[in-house]
């Protein structure tokens, strides 16, 4: 069911059901953080492997502490700076953490998510909430609540709707390793904004025999119908007489053998593309095609969170 009944959400929450909660950035699938039966639900709904570790989302960045302890000073700039906001914080654990919301490792990823009715919620809650992305493991990530619905409906009692996600791609991940803040996802907060922060970060690109972050897993975000990622006029000749779908940056492209093309922002907005990023990857996905064909846009700002998705959609056909 979908609505805006926040009692409704917090009696489930506190009963160990899950709720489907807005944020800023992509929906997530919501329980008790501190409750190892609440959280099994998370994993069994989304088909995610146990190995996978979860974000839990608080209400404001001081309750950190309640959480994780030793918190790097530029970590907690940082926090204090942009939350709430699309960026997550990698930090040592306290016990308080069930080992399933880190798959046993000794860090803890925290955030505070910047949407209105979710800040309520988790402040009518006497707990945090783990939400990973609202859809099944592997695919592109909601950010409707009709996007939830449309694939997770049937199991999970509540979808709280809070529109539509006004950042439309994950949080930034960011750690301390070697006494080096450390990017893990690039996400919603750009490099270059930390950066203007905190001076110089490191990168962590993924690995996908041992991935620190599974959101970092080389194939994933992905549709069903063949992705695939590179010069559109290119792509297009190369698949001469097949049905074609096409998600270009700003400009439409005209060939015969185009049947559904969505382009990103018209305006050339990299805030605008992130908007209708996953949207439009599922629109396409619904068309009766034989492949989707898609640029990159430029490999700047939100634009860098841009290609890194589009990348892992378009993995599994490189
Ligand atoms: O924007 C977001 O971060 C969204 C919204 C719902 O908050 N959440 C999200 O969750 O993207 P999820 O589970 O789809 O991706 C979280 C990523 C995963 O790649 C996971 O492996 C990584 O964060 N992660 C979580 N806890 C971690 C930990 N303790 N150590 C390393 N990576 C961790
Ligand atoms: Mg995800």
């Amino acid at each position: 069911m979908i609505g805006n009944d926040l009692k409704k959400a917090v009696k489930l929450l506190k009963n160990n059901d899950l709720v489907a909660i807005p944020t800023e950035t992509v929906y997530g699938l919501a329980a008790n953080a501190l409750s190892t039966e609440a959280i099994v639900k998370i994993f069994e709904v989304k088909n995610r492997p146990f190995f996978d570790p979860l974000i839990i989302h608080i209400d404001h960045f001081k309750k950190m502490e309640i959480y994780a302890r030793n918190i790097p000073e530029k970590i907690l700039f940082l926090a204090a700076s942009l939350s709430p906001g699309p960026i997550t914080f990698l930090l040592e654990r306290k016990a308080i953490i069930p080992d399933l919301i880190t798959a046993g490792s000794p860090l803890v990823a925290i955030r505070i998510p910047n949407h209105p009715l979710t800040l309520d919620l988790l402040s009518n809650l006497p707990f945090p909430l783990a939400a990973p992305s609202a859809n099944p493991f592997g695919y592109i990530s909601p950010t409707s609540a009709q996007h939830v619905a449309q694939q997770l409906g049937e199991e999970i009692p509540y979808i709280l709707d809070g529109g539509t996600c006004s950042v439309g791609v994950e949080s930034t991940i960011i750690g301390y390793e070697n006494n080096q803040a450390t990017i893990y996802r690039k996400g919603g907060i750009s490099i270059e904004k930390i950066e203007s922060l905190i001076g110089s970060v490191q990168v962590k690109e993924h690995s996908t025999s041992n991935p620190k972050s599974p959101g970092q897993l080389k194939s994933h975000y992905a549709p069903r119908v063949p992705f695939k990622l590179g010069d559109l006029p290119s792509l297009i000749d190369a698949h001469q007489g097949e049905r074609l779908a096409v998600l270009s940056f700003d400009k439409a492209i005209k060939h015969a053998s185009i049947q559904k093309q969505l382009v990103l922002s018209p305006k050339s907005s990299l805030s605008e593309a992130a908007q209708n990023l996953f949207a439009y990857m599922r629109l396409l996905d619904q068309e009766d095609v034989d492949v989707i064909l898609a640029e990159k846009v430029p490999n700047m700002e939100l634009g860098k969170a841009i290609n890194d998705r589009l990348m892992r959609a378009a993995a599994d056909y490189i």
